[in-house]
C-alpha cells in the first residue's frame, strides 16, 4: 500500500481549472489504486501552513540550547513537525496550484519552505547535499492563463534569443514559470527526480478554448492517475 499525497494551494474561487483536473487525477487515482491512503493537505484551509516566523525562529533556539519553551512554541512545532512527518512518509505527492504572477501561491512557498529540513528530506555531505527522498514521485498540476510550455525545448530557445537581442513578443517560455522551475529543483534536492506535469494552460487568453483545455487535461489527469 502506498500513501498519496495530494497538497492543493487554491483559494477556492469557483470553476477552478486546476482544482477540477486535481480532482479527476484524484478520483481516478482512487479507482485505480483501492489500497492505497490518500491525504489532501489543503493549504489554505483553517489554520493555514505552519509559517516560518519569529515564534519558529525563537522555538528552534531554544531547541538547540535545551531551553524552556512557551505554549505558543511548543503548539508551533509540534504542527511543523507533524506536517514534515506526513510529508516525508508519503510515498507519491501531487501538487496543485494555480500560476500566480509566474510563480507558486505564496502558500506553496511556505509549505516546501517547512519540509526543507536537513537530515529529513536532505542531508549535507563533503560532496554537497543530498536528498533522502529517493524513490518517491511526483506530479505538478498547474493552471496558468497563458501558455508557457508549448514550444518545448525550442520554445525556450527562442525566449533566450529573444532576450538576448531585445526583441519583444507574445510569446512566453517554459523559462517564465518559474514557480514549476522552482518546485521540480526542490523535488530533486530532496532526491525525487520522477516529477510529471500536467499544465492547464491558456484558458485566458484564449477564452473560447477554455472548455477544450479543460476537457483535454482531465483526459489527461485521468490517464496519468491510472499509472501514477
Ligand atoms: C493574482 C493572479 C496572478 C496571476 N498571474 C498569472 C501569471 O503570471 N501568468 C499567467 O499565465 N496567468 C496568471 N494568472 C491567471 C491564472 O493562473 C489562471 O486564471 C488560472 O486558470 C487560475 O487557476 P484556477 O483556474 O485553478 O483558479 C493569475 C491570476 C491571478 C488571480
Amino acid at each position: 500500500m502506498s500513501t498519496l499525497l495530494v497538497i492543493q494551494a487554491h483559494p477556492h474561487t469557483s470553476s477552478s481549472l486546476s482544482l477540477t483536473v486535481g480532482q479527476k487525477f484524484v478520483e481516478a487515482y482512487q479507482a485505480a489504486h483501492p489500497q492505497d491512503k490518500v491525504i489532501i493537505r489543503d493549504l489554505y484551509a483553517k489554520g493555514g501552513v505552519p509559517p516560518l516566523n519569529d515564534v519558529t525562529m525563537e522555538a528552534w533556539r531554544k531547541q538547540k540550547f535545551g531551553e524552556a519553551m512557551t505554549d505558543e512554541e511548543k503548539a508551533l512545532l509540534k504542527r511543523h513537525e507533524e506536517w514534515l512527518t506526513e510529508f516525508i512518509n508519503a510515498d507519491k505527492y501531487v501538487f496543485i496550484n494555480p500560476m500566480y504572477n509566474h510563480f507558486l501561491p505564496a502558500e506553496m512557498k511556505q509549505y516546501l519552505d517547512l519540509t526543507a529540513v536537513a537530515r529529513k528530506t536532505f542531508r549535507y555531505t563533503s560532496e554537497g547535499p543530498v536528498g533522502l527522498l529517493n524513490g518517491k514521485k511526483a506530479l505538478h498540476i498547474q493552471a496558468s492563463g497563458s501558455e508557457y510550455h508549448q514550444g518545448g525545448k525550442w520554445g525556450i530557445v527562442k525566449f533566450l534569443i529573444r532576450r538576448a537581442f531585445g526583441i519583444k513578443s507574445k510569446e512566453s517560455s517554459a523559462l517564465m514559470d518559474l514557480g514549476d522551475l522552482y518546485l521540480t529543483n526542490v523535488m530533486k534536492f530532496y532526491g525525487i527526480t520522477d516529477v510529471e506535469k500536467l499544465f492547464i494552460e491558456g484558458a485566458d487568453a484564449h477564452k473560447d478554448k477554455r472548455d477544450e483545455i479543460l476537457s483535454k487535461a482531465c483526459d489527461d489527469a485521468v490517464s496519468m492517475a491510472k499509472v501514477f
